[in-house]
């Protein structure tokens, strides 16, 4: 559902904004798919969720590597081929002037998503909650390495122990990287404004991240270009292009 805001409630809620983050002390910022869907990369729910006919949710599983490994890598391998030509748009790089600005002991970014794009603008500190596209691992040994722009063939072994390789993501059913989420926890429960970019916060614990800002009493700021799950929980809501809000946002800095 698109909700046209007119221009001069835009206009009041871009100030509103930026009058929030100029007296904000630390700031995180949790993106999602929307981030970037202005680069060309689609969104999960917004193109019905489907792949071939499969739901993101039947391919993206252990339980499906383990039943057919080639229709998981297939669906990786045409993501991965999807990231080449592939650039950062002003979304992401106004999330890199945040971080030149507020510094990397005040600012955080937790993203869901895997395309690399936050680094491929800029920004130095990403808390990579999905994991990375570009990545693989082994299933059986310690073996993992980045191979970006690189084409797998259906199967992929090991260089080191000849078993399958997988791509370093996280699946729905598996834990994420304790480390990160902790990390990205503890920022969130130390932050005084939290922003929300770009995710339509229904898939958890990344979505839990914006209840826990809230709890600590940071102030809420949602970029969207529909509202969500969690708007009704924002201080903020901005709707529109994340690609011309965010710049928008910053120049009233
Ligand atoms: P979704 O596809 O669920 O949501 C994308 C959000 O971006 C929606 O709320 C859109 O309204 C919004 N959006 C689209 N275009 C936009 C634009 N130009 N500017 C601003 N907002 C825009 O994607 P995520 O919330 O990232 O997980 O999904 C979360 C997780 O579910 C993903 O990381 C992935 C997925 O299945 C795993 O694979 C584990």
């Amino acid at each position: 559902m698109h909700h046209f805001v007119d221009c001069g409630e835009q206009e009041a809620a871009i100030n509103q904004a930026a009058d929030i983050l100029r007296r904000a002390d630390r700031l995180v910022v949790l993106t999602g798919a929307g981030v970037s869907a202005e680069s060309g990369v689609p969104t999960f729910r917004g193109s019905n969720g489907l792949w071939e006919g499969h739901h993101i949710e039947e391919v993206a599983t252990p339980e499906a590597f383990q039943r057919d490994p080639k229709l998981v890598w297939r669906f990786y391998n045409m993501r991965r081929a999807a990231l080449a030509g592939i650039q950062p748009n002003p979304a992401h790089r106004a999330l890199v002037e945040l971080e030149r600005r507020w510094g990397p002991a005040r600012f955080t970014l937790v993203t869901q998503n895997i395309d690399g794009l936050h680094q491929a603008a800029g920004s130095q500190r990403v808390l990579e909650l999905h994991g990375r596209l570009s990545r693989v691992r082994c299933t059986a040994c310690r073996y993992i390495a980045d191979r970006p722009g690189e084409s797998l063939p259906e199967l992929p072994r090991c260089p080191e122990c000849d078993e399958l390789i997988r791509p370093d993501v996280v699946w729905f059913h598996e834990m994420l990287p304790q480390d990160i989420w902790l990390q990205a926890a503890e920022r969130t429960t130390s932050c005084s404004c939290f922003l929300v970019v770009g995710t339509s916060a229904v898939v958890y614990p990344a979505a839990g991240l914006i209840r826990m800002a809230r709890d600590v009493g940071a102030a809420l700021l949602e970029f969207n270009i529909e509202r969500t799950a969690a708007s009704r929980s924002v201080d903020v809501g901005l709707y529109g292009p994340a690609g011309w809000l965010l710049p928008e946002v910053v120049r009233h800095l």
